[in-house]
């Protein structure tokens, strides 16, 4: 898969763990920024991030902030993009496997590197059960995004 990075300020150091992990596991990345430590707004890059998705140039994102909260509010006002923070592998497999979840969101002063790896790989490992329940509540809350 190609996957969509970015960060703000606070969530830059992890971005670059982020890019490594994700090239070892054999996909290839699209580094979005922050590429300095200066102050930016974390809603510009949860919007390039799920603007690549959307158009098709990425399959999935990884957005990091400082708590990874702010990034998770902005990439989920876009029209196709299910972002979840999770600081937990469990969340980080299910949040695809249930819920179709493409953008991980991570905090960059909350979690350490190896941690961020493991969540990486648990999101980037899962598949959608597209079927079922999990295809009929999808559903659902692709309709919300027409409805508000
Ligand atoms: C930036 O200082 C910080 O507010 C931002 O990275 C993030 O934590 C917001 O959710």
């Amino acid at each position: 898969m190609r996957i969509a990075i970015g960060s703000d300020h606070g969530g830059l150091p992890l971005k670059e763990t982020a890019l490594s992990t994700v090239r070892k596991l054999g996909h290839e990345t699209l580094d979005l920024g922050t590429f300095t430590d200066e102050s930016v707004d974390y809603p510009d890059f949860a919007e390039k991030v799920g603007q690549a998705i959307v158009e098709q140039r990425a399959d999935r994102g990884i957005v990091i902030c400082g708590s990874g909260v702010g990034a998770c509010i902005a990439a989920n006002k876009i029209k196709g993009i299910y972002a979840a923070i999770c600081h937990d592998t469990y969340s980080a497999r299910q949040g695809v496997e249930h819920d179709n979840m493409n953008v991980l969101c991570l905090g960059g002063r909350v979690i350490g590197t190896e941690l961020a790896s493991e969540l990486i790989r648990a999101f980037l490992s899962a598949s959608f059960l597209n079927t079922g329940n999990y295809l009929r509540r999808a559903e659902k809350v692709k309709s919300l995004e027409n409805r508000f």
